[in-house]
């Protein structure tokens, strides 16, 4: 069933209807006229925008009103580091990336080893830094300038956070953290408290500077519950509430359900050899038919193909071969051989240079980590 679905920062089930989901969350869809004005300052709109792969936002018209009048905005996003990252959690920093270049936009990136800790029954404190320093190199591969951002692990800079997470922490009772992220007699109570620590970089450079800094965050939308209570608690605390900007979910190779690093054959890690990759790919679903015979009569459904899905969303930037590779697909011009072996070739170019780039983040690591 198309209601059937769950959609929180903790379980992402079911199939996803993203109307709804801008319905049941209360945000708004980015329209053409938004998309306009990115455009006129950021001079490209990214394919994730063109695409409506990123697709819905919290105020982002009034970060865009606030730049016009010259107050810049910076950008918040982060990683929960439980593992290995997979490409799914790439594609927002992608687009965190674009954000920071066309805005010239400083970037606050939270490591929240202590939620990983908290939320799992098997993660210890050593396992979730350990994880949080290597998911750090997948940012830091990614091309972020080091002087416009800073990446920080909660365990780490906690002695900067916790006056802030204090003051959200007394505004929001016990009954509406159970309303948002159902929470029982059985939670932990360090679960409890986690939102207020994941609501403080929104309002950390506005405490800085001691003036209203608006903050823009790209997330997936899983990420929203978090920042609606940011938001209701911001005018309490007397800063400006953050804005953001939510991505659909990148899918894993089942062609349903997100990319998950618990499923790990249906998922492509960065730290996956390219022949690893290249074989998962290899294995995946498609859209096709049984035979040959009958994909060349009958065409294929790119719309439930994970191969196809992998191209739109992140492998193929021009939109004319996306559309062409859909037609030829849909009039069974191509077969799902061919285009699963394209792919792999892509996806393990990819890796291999992403993970040249990873390695080589290792030494520039003091230059993005920031401590109390
Ligand atoms: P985490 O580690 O679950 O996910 C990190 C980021 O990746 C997004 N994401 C995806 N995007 C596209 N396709 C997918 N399949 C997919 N899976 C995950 C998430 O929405 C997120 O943006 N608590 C957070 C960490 C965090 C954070 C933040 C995230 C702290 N502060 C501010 C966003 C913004 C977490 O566990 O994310």
């Amino acid at each position: 069933m198309k209601n059937d679905f769950v959609v929180t920062p903790w379980e992402v089930k079911g199939e996803i209807d993203y109307d709804k989901l801008v319905e049941r969350f209360g945000t708004q869809r980015i329209t053409e006229e938004l998309l306009r004005r990115i455009k006129k300052h950021a001079k490209t709109l990214h394919p994730m925008l063109r695409r409506n792969i990123f697709y819905s936002h919290r105020d982002l018209g009034w970060i865009l009103d606030e730049y016009e009048k010259g107050s810049k905005f910076i950008l918040y996003t982060g990683r929960g580091p439980s593992g290995d990252t997979h490409l799914g959690h790439l594609m927002p920093w992608i687009f965190t990336k674009y954000l920071q270049d066309s805005f010239d936009a400083k970037l606050l990136f939270q490591l929240t080893d202590d939620e990983k800790f908290l939320f799992s029954e098997s993660l210890s404190l050593e396992d979730t830094k350990k994880y949080a320093y290597e998911n750090a190199l997948d940012v830091i591969a990614l091309g972020f300038d080091s002087k416009k951002t800073e990446i920080f692990l909660d365990t780490e800079f906690i002695a900067s956070q916790y006056r802030l997470a204090l003051k959200v922490a007394k505004r929001v009772t016990f009954s509406t953290a159970k309303a948002v992220f159902g929470f029982d007699n059985s939670s932990n109570i360090g679960s409890i408290f986690f939102t207020s620590i994941q609501s403080v970089p929104a309002f950390l450079e506005s405490e800085r500077q001691n003036k209203a800094v608006p903050c823009l965050i790209p997330c997936a939308i899983d990420q929203d519950a978090h920042f609606r209570v940011t938001r209701d608690v911001a005018p309490m605390l007397g800063y400006p509430k953050p804005s953001l900007i939510h991505c659909k979910f990148f899918p894993s190779l089942t062609g349903s359900d997100k990319m998950s690093a618990s499923k790990t054959e249906t998922s492509i890690f960065t730290t996956d050899a390219p022949e690893v990759a290249k074989k998962k790919i290899i294995d995946a679903f498609t859209g096709g038919q049984a035979t040959i015979k009958e994909q060349k009569e009958k065409g294929g459904n790119p719309d439930i193909c994970s191969i196809y899905q992998y191209c739109f969303y992140i492998f193929e930037e021009d939109d004319e071969k996306v559309r062409e590779l859909r037609e030829s697909c849909r009039r069974g011009g191509i077969l799902c051989g061919e285009c699963k072996r394209e792919l792999a070739k892509r996806v393990a170019k990819f890796l291999e240079q992403h993970q040249k780039k990873r390695e080589k983040a290792r030494d520039k690591l003091e230059e993005f980590v920031i401590k109390d």
